[in-house]
């Protein structure tokens, strides 16, 4: 049977967008989430969505369901120190783990396998059971520190996909961009969407 659960995780780069659209996408398609969110990303999330998310995780869960309208019973939101969470152990994290948008601090602290918080820790795990790690790295320009640790971490089977959407599809509006990136996401966990055309299709009849 199909596991449908995902841990999805948002740090504090600039990005906020994506990361509240791919939850929302990944609730949709009914997916179980297990939500994770540094101190930095509810800072960004306030400055560029303009929503503030309360400190606990039962609060914060709340204010998401409201904000987004969705079903409660699928969104667990972990708290930074909930080391008796399912995704802290390899005998019971989901397979699959996206963190979007990943900060460079991030994507340092699990290139060198921390675990310093539960969102460090959760990626460990998903690395050592040989999951599916996608990194959605925000940063630019890039130093060789990022990108070294970017080269380890592809190296060891880690999906690498900067925060880079294309223009091809001609967006007309920021929502167009951010479900550009999302839709490659999705594609990658092989979660079902129809968010952009696909390549190929459209522009040949
Ligand atoms: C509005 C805002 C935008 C930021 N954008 C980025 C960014 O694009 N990439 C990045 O690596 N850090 C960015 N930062 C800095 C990180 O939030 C900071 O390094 C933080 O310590 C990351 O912590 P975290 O990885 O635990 O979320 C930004 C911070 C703020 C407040």
């Amino acid at each position: 049977m199909q596991d449908k659960r995902i841990t999805l995780a948002w740090t504090g780069a600039s990005g906020a967008p994506y990361g509240l659209r791919l939850l929302e996408c990944l609730l949709a398609a009914d997916y179980q989430v297990y939500l994770l969110i540094s101190s930095a990303a509810r800072v960004v999330l306030a400055t560029e969505h303009g929503l503030k998310l309360p400190s606990g995780p039962d609060a914060a869960k709340q204010a998401l369901v409201e904000h987004l309208n969705c079903d409660a019973s699928k969104l667990v939101v972990c708290g930074k120190e909930d080391w008796f969470s399912p995704v802290a152990s390899g005998s019971a994290a989901p397979k699959k783990m996206v963190v979007c948008p990943c900060s460079a601090g991030t994507l340092a602290s699990v290139a060198h396998g921390m675990s310093d918080n539960l969102l460090e820790r959760a990626a460990d795990v998903v690395m050592k059971e040989r999951g599916q790690l996608l990194l959605v790295v925000r940063e630019t320009p890039f130093s060789t520190l990022h990108l070294e640790n970017m080269l380890k971490l592809s190296k060891m089977g880690v999906t690498i996909m900067p925060a880079a959407p294309g223009f091809y599809h001609q967006p007309e509006s920021i929502e167009d961009l951010v479900d550009f990136m999302v839709a490659r996401i999705l594609d990658h966990l092989g979660v079902e969407q129809g968010l952009v055309p696909r390549w190929g299709y459209d522009q040949r009849h």
